[in-house]
């Protein structure tokens, strides 16, 4: 059984700032302070977004084995994730069917059956009622129709994706143009093995979080380190028709990663196919939150998760491939990173006080934000609940960037590389 999902709201936004934000970006506005810290608006996004969307709520590796099972805290759901003894990953509602008790309690562990701590209804590690006492003359019951209420779980590249709405087309359809975008890296993302976690609380809207990690212009004053490794205006953005964004950037001359010193230290190429990738970093963010960063050498995921609509639980993620997990020491990334990250959440931070502010009116985009832009449209065309997508466009910055990409030794072969803007 499956949960029926409410009908659709009304969208938060007028059609005057619909129009706004839906414009070429050179004339185009931000979204408005309320969509950072309305209650009505992450209502909205709870809804209409994080329960009909498919989002990434897991890895596949947290399951290993057949009976394998984690909880998922999901917007205030507790969602049970479990293998089953076919090796499929399947989602159901932590819930019981008797008396509504939760039939799990433990965080993650192996479970042969879940049996209801209350009055001990034994479930399949499928989801179905297999044995429920007394309960064998009730008129209109059965077993076979009182079984855990599932919710839909889909697996990519290691990622286990939910989707609580049956009228959402499949992953494959739902992510579109992704799955041939990302077939152009070397190999699969299945392949990746976390090597380290970060959290934050942040005291700022999710969105904000994403709108920042899609722009440089502010690397320069932010990010000092970060910005020698990766000139702020050096790269290109894709032209994505699916729910997602993306785009690149250039290493500085002498750099190869993203870490402290700049070096790989011998860590082995993932991703890149040859030189010219090898010199990039590719950004992207899988609507609404999967942030994935594909460094050289390794992968970095950001999801910002809602608390309240100026508050997010970040969590950042490094990920190498399974043979290097253990041996490959990327402690220099990860400070890095953490350096990075909290250089970012400070300004954040002051934006989401800044916004909140009766004399703020929704801002104008520098030419180099075309991708917060692309971002920020993904969120109007759903607000605007009218089934249009708008087209993106790229930095206005990315010709002088390209002239300045011929002249540089590594980079000048960036011009005929197998994922540039012709990907999308
Ligand atoms: S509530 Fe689960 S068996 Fe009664
Ligand atoms: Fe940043």
């Amino acid at each position: 059984m499956t949960a029926a999902q409410p009908s659709h709201r009304a969208s938060p936004l007028t059609p005057a700032e619909l129009a706004s934000i839906r414009r070429p970006f050179r004339g185009a506005r931000l979204l408005p302070g309320r969509a950072y810290h309305d209650e009505a608006f992450l209502d909205f996004e709870r809804d209409e977004w994080f329960f009909r969307d498919w989002v990434a709520v897991a890895r596949a590796e947290e399951l290993p084995d057949p009976g394998s099972f984690i909880l998922r805290d999901y917007f205030g759901e507790s969602v049970l994730l479990v293998r089953g003894g076919d090796d499929v990953v399947r989602a159901f509602y932590n819930v019981c069917r008797h008396r509504g008790t939760a039939v799990e309690e433990r965080e993650c562990g192996t479970a042969v059956r879940f049996q209801c701590p209350y009055h001990a209804w034994i479930y399949d590690l499928d989801g179905r009622l297999l044995r429920a006492r007394h309960t064998e003359d009730l008129e209109d019951f059965s077993l076979a129709t009182s079984g855990l209420t599932s919710i839909r779980a889909e697996t990519w590249g290691g990622w286990i994706f939910l989707c609580f709405d049956v009228a959402t087309p499949g992953l494959e359809a739902y992510l579109g143009d992704w799955f041939a975008h990302h077939a152009g890296f070397g190999r699969d993302f299945a392949r990746l093995r976390r090597a380290a976690r970060l959290e934050y609380d942040v005291a700022a809207n999710w969105k904000i979080v994403a709108e920042n990690y899609s722009e440089c212009y502010h690397c320069p004053g932010v990010h000092p380190l970060l910005n020698r490794l990766t000139p702020y205006d050096l790269g290109e953005d894709f032209f994505p028709s699916g729910p997602w964004k993306g785009g690149w950037m250039v290493f500085a001359n002498g750099c190869e990663t993203m870490s402290l010193d700049g070096q790989r230290h011998g860590r082995p190429l993932l991703y890149a196919r040859d030189e010219v990738e090898a010199g990039r970093i590719y950004y992207y963010i899988l609507w609404p939150n999967l942030i994935v960063s594909v460094h050289p050498d390794y992968v970095l995921t950001h999801q910002a998760w809602p608390d309240g609509p100026g508050r997010s639980k970040v969590v950042c993620e490094l990920y190498v491939d399974a043979d290097e997990v253990g041996s490959a020491d990327v402690s220099g990334a990860v400070e890095f990173w953490d350096i990075t990250n909290r250089e970012d959440y400070h300004v954040v931070e002051l934006q989401q006080q800044g916004t909140r502010s009766r004399s703020w009116e929704a801002g104008r985009y520098s030419n180099q934000e075309a991708s917060v832009h692309a971002f920020d449209l993904m969120c109007a065309d759903r607000y605007a609940m009218d089934g249009s997508r708008t087209e993106r466009e790229a930095r206005t910055a990315v010709a002088n960037a390209e002239k300045r990409l011929a002249a540089r030794s590594r980079a000048g072969a960036a011009s005929t590389a197998p994922r540039s803007t012709a990907d999308g």
